[in-house]
């Protein structure tokens, strides 16, 4: 860390901060800390507008605070950094070479943006050609994959196929059989296509599910089971090697990470199921937040000022868990996803440079769906003995059509946490005493479609990579899952030496 940098610490360090509520005798506060993107969909009398209202206001961020953080993004380079991240600079410098997500949305170098155009120009005439019955009467995808290659595809599918999908999807990704075993249980092997997902193609836990969907399909007289599966990739050679048609693999550019790859051909059951229309408006949802975060400065900028009040909690305040509460049963899953986003991208304790990061990273990141949660968790969010940020994240329409007393006890009951969070009620009696002065922010979407959703990851990628550059992490690697899958492939392969425990472990499982 340069001296100016840890000089601006040493002072974010002796800020002194006033409680939430103090900071709300500014009448202009909510002005100044809740601001919305927006996009415009449709064109003539179809147009619209719509958004997201991002309100920090109940954080501990204050002029004084927001001015250190603007400072220590300057010494961090962060305009620059940025500007290398858009431009297609090696970025990921550990592994020498650019991310390119946002060219999958439009925005990007010209060369990154029309290759991304073209891919999805081939994706796009495979999920119309399986629309339109040219692949035989297709009812089922099995979708395998792991990591980043499933958990975007299983969001998205979640969030958005509530009402009906196109094609009945299932993301499997678990090694475990039964995972497998429960999609076979949901699928007629006579309509069933089979995705295999993977960047590198190698990944043992999806090529064990793609053998097994094959056999399966077999098994159950599908006459050419191979000429079921589609391959979604950044290792095209590997995909033909397996045995797949190359008019069937849908590559991507290795420079899009595994976590960010939603938007490439790992999209592609995301497509399949929504139709490609509103695939594209899950596009220009991010795009808009691409756009945001590109051309915007300092703390109007909202993943950069999320990212001030993310640096605060974990490095000045001691926060070692953040907690993000969807009050929409559709995000159930957007806890897992952003975990994933959040945690290997950012669970380091180097920097790019390969020095010690010198303060605490990327927080553990929880949470789950209100109000389910508020009997469950809640108690310790507002008595416990840890600080813990809280996110909340609604949508004003509603995704049921019951009556809007449904929508309306959510929606006050999410409201109602960030407020009683806050405010707290001081009480003589211990048990039922209440501090408040407990922080959270609060995502207002004015409803959740494919557009809203490819914004809220778009605004969570970027918050990830803001807090990255205010760290001097690189948050495109993630090395840290090396070992581990050597260890298993060393087991696998016998003969080797291990700590007594393990070994006691594989000969009691029968494994030695
Ligand atoms: O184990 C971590 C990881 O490398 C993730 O980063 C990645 O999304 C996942 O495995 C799956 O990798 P692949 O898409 O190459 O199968």
């Amino acid at each position: 860390m340069s001296d100016t940098a840890a000089s601006i610490w040493d002072t974010l360090k002796a800020h002194q901060p006033q409680t939430l509520l103090e900071l709300f005798s500014d009448d202009g506060r909510v002005g100044k800390l809740s601001d919305r993107i927006d996009w415009h969909m449709g064109e003539g009398d179809s147009a619209m507008t719509a958004g997201i209202q991002f309100d920090w206001s109940k954080t501990h961020l204050d002029d004084g605070l927001m001015d250190q953080f603007e400072q220590l993004a300057e010494a961090m380079d962060f305009t620059a950094k940025r500007a290398a991240l858009f431009g297609g600079e090696a970025i990921n410098n550990t592994e020498g070479r650019a991310a390119t997500h946002t060219a999958q949305r439009g925005v990007g170098t010209d060369a990154a943006v029309e290759e991304a155009a073209a891919l999805h120009a081939r994706m796009k005439m495979l999920v119309k050609a399986i629309h339109d019955g040219a692949l035989g009467p297709i009812k089922h995808l099995i979708h395998v994959g792991i990591g980043g290659s499933a958990l975007g595809p299983a969001l998205a599918i979640d969030a958005l196929t509530r009402d009906l999908a196109k094609v009945d999807v299932h993301v499997v990704s678990n090694i475990d059989g039964t995972a497998l075993e429960q999609a076979f249980a949901a699928c007629d092997p006579q309509t069933t296509m089979i995705a295999v997902a993977s960047k590198t193609f190698t990944t043992i836990e999806t090529m064990t599910n793609a053998d097994s969907a094959l056999k399966w399909l077999a098994d159950n007289g599908v006459a050419d089971p191979s000429g079921r599966v589609v391959a979604l990739t950044a290792s095209p050679e590997k995909a033909v090697e397996w045995g797949v048609d190359e008019t069937r693999i849908l590559p991507f550019n290795e420079t899009v990470g595994g976590r960010y790859s939603l938007w490439s051909s790992i999209g592609f059951p995301v497509a399949l199921a929504i139709g490609w229309e509103e695939f594209t408006e899950f596009l220009a949802g991010a795009r808009a937040v691409d756009q945001h975060f590109r051309d915007t400065d300092g703390r109007a900028n909202l993943p950069l000022r999320a990212a001030f009040a993310d640096q605060y909690y974990t490095r000045i305040r001691g926060c070692q868990t953040r907690a993000v509460f969807a009050y929409d049963e559709r995000l159930g899953l957007f806890p897992d996803y952003l975990q994933q986003l959040e945690m290997e991208s950012n669970g380091k304790s180097v920097t790019a440079a390969g020095d010690p990061v010198g303060g605490a990273t990327a927080p553990i990141t929880w949470g789950g769906v209100g109000t389910d949660a508020q009997h469950a968790v809640f108690q310790l969010l507002h008595q416990g003995t840890h600080l813990i940020p809280v996110d909340f994240i609604a949508s004003i329409a509603p995704g049921d059509d019951l009556d809007p007393a449904h929508h309306r006890i959510l929606l006050t009951n999410c409201f109602a946490q960030g407020a009683a969070l806050m405010a707290g009620k001081a009480s003589d009696d211990g048990a039922r005493n209440f501090e408040g002065n407990r922080p959270s922010a609060t995502m207002l979407c004015d409803d959740l479609d494919a557009a809203t959703l490819g914004a809220l990851i778009a605004f969570h990628e970027h918050r990830t990579f803001a807090n990255a550059m205010l760290m001097g992490i690189n948050p495109f690697d993630q090395f840290g899952v090396e070992l581990g899958k050597q260890m298993a492939n060393a087991i696998e392969a016998g003969g080797q030496s291990f700590d007594a425990s393990t070994h006691a472990l594989l000969a009691r499982a029968d494994l030695s």
